[in-house]
């Protein structure tokens, strides 16, 4: 069963490595991203299982850019409508490519919801308020700070206080306000995770533990 698991683990983490270096300017981005809703997640008091679940969503949220032309993924200037409306389809063509397994169902529909707004301006569905996920609520916050604190091929990273300012300023409009507090409340610890991704990842990921380490071997060898 803990092959089973790690093997599991090593998959998506694959997985997500594969989508992070198919774009540099967007590098590092799906860890981060767990990160901050691994940190929102614990702070709502989520149990271990959600906990991997939304670690699990974190790092596959994008993987819909699989799909995505690299012309239009790494375009320097404003997308055109029609090349935005293709960039959309990654929260539903992501779904699609999770959905039909079984441990990962529930994720899918996270990663079809995660850019759906608080005031139903988002897509794919326009879902309003609490009609969204919980989880994708969570990723969609998260996903947001990081869009805003990275470089991106159009503009500079802003910084993070910045970033907070907006965070607050879109409470209620872009973002589910309890959670918008929430992260605002806990702005030093995801400052600290942003500025040293995978020392903070070692302490928080769930999933890890899957992972045989050298130490566990030994105990089993013995
Ligand atoms: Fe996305």
């Amino acid at each position: 069963m803990k092959d089973l698991k790690e093997l599991f683990y090593k998959t998506i983490r694959s997985i997500s490595f594969a989508l992070d270096a198919k774009d540099p300017y967007t590098h590092g981005h799906s860890l981060r991203v767990t990160l901050y809703s691994l940190i929102l997640a614990s702070k709502l008091g989520l149990n271990d299982t959600a906990l991997e679940e939304i670690e699990t969503a974190g790092l596959l949220h994008d993987i819909g850019k699989i799909s995505i032309p690299q012309s239009v993924l790494c375009k320097k200037d404003k997308l055109t409508d029609e090349e935005f409306e293709i960039m959309k389809s990654h929260t539903g063509n992501g779904a699609k490519m999770i959905q039909n397994i079984k441990k990962l169902s529930a994720v899918a529909s996270w990663l079809k919801s995660h850019h759906e707004r608080w005031d139903g301006k988002g897509y794919p569905c326009g879902l309003k308020g609490t009609d969204i996920p919980l989880f994708a609520r969570i990723i969609a916050l998260a996903d947001t700070y990081d869009a805003m604190t990275s470089t991106r091929p159009y503009r500079k990273a802003l910084p993070h206080e910045i970033a907070i300012q907006e965070i607050k300023r879109c409470a209620g409009i872009q973002f589910d306000p309890e959670l918008a507090e929430i992260f605002v409340a806990n702005e030093a610890e995801i400052k600290a995770a942003k500025d040293n991704p995978e020392e903070y990842y070692d302490k928080l990921s769930f999933l890890q533990k899957y992972i045989n380490t050298a130490a566990e071997i030994l105990k089993l060898n013995k």
